[in-house]
């Protein structure tokens, strides 16, 4: 069942997206070569909880896990696309990073991802992050009341597309309010016109995954978590969550 949100909840989500924003800001600020991964990780979790917030990801168990999540935000690094557990990996020049977080303030959930390259960048890993955030941003303009569900993925697909990248198939967006995942499932891929229509309150994030080699395969690791791409070519995720609002889409995870 989808929840519609009132206009006092929406800004809750916004309230704990703006944690979500400044965390991943500070901790980005902070991963240059040299960096331990981990150490990015207990940034992060310093900052929520002196934000005040919980870190949603801690202890998260879905179906699909074999353990509980161990850690406060998912680190993807290279040919990592995402739920990279960080670890005692060091970052290089010129790693491309994935830095995902949420976190819990007053009960309401964000949740957003952001991805960079560390230190001197090949402009490869640069077109790659460019074209996902422009696939993040042409999605959150098709947010639209009226619109459907299709248009969004319609809208994410078209440009990664375009640019000749694959996408981590079978993964995509969800809906966002107490839980961090919650109705409804959210396509990177869609048909015009398809899908649930998209009212006022409806809360979601949108999060493509894109892969330099072209191919949609992935595979597990070991650590039973991260997802790497299948060809090792890299990857980029970028997600912010957002409200259709009566007068446009509102992106909640930006700075506070
Ligand atoms: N932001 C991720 C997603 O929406 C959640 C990471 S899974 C977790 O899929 F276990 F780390 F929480
Ligand atoms: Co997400």
């Amino acid at each position: 069942m989808v929840e519609l949100k009132t206009p006092s909840e929406i800004d809750a989500i916004a309230a704990a997206g703006a944690v979500v924003a400044d965390v991943l800001a500070a901790v980005r600020a902070q991963a240059v070569p040299g960096v331990r991964v981990s150490d990015l990780d207990a940034a992060a979790s310093e900052l929520v909880a002196g934000a005040g917030a919980r870190p949603t990801f801690l202890n998260y168990h879905p179906r699909f896990a074999p353990t509980p999540y161990p850690a406060v935000t998912c680190i993807s690094v290279n040919d990592a696309v995402v739920h990279g557990v960080p670890g005692p990996q060091v970052l290089a020049d010129g790693d491309l990073v994935s830095i995902d977080l949420a976190v819990h303030l007053d009960d309401w959930c964000a949740d957003s991802a952001i991805s960079f390259v560390v230190g001197a960048a090949d402009p490869g890993d640069l077109a790659l992050i460019d074209t996902a955030e422009r696939s993040l941003l042409a999605g959150i303009d098709a947010a639209l009341a009226g619109n459907r569900l299709g248009d969004v993925g319609h809208a994410i697909q078209a440009v990664a597309r375009a640019a000749r990248y694959g996408m981590l198939a079978d993964h995509g967006g969800h809906g966002v309010g107490r839980q961090m995942h919650e109705a409804p499932h959210v396509p990177n891929e869609g048909k015009r016109g398809r899908g649930m229509r998209l009212e006022p309150g409806l809360v979601f994030a949108i999060e493509p995954m894109l892969i330099a080699g072209g191919t949609d395969r992935y595979r597990h690791d070991e650590d039973g978590w991260t997802l790497r791409t299948a060809d090792g070519s890299r990857a980029a995720h970028v997600e912010h969550t957002i409200a259709v609002t009566e007068s446009g889409p509102r992106v909640l995870t930006s700075k506070g």
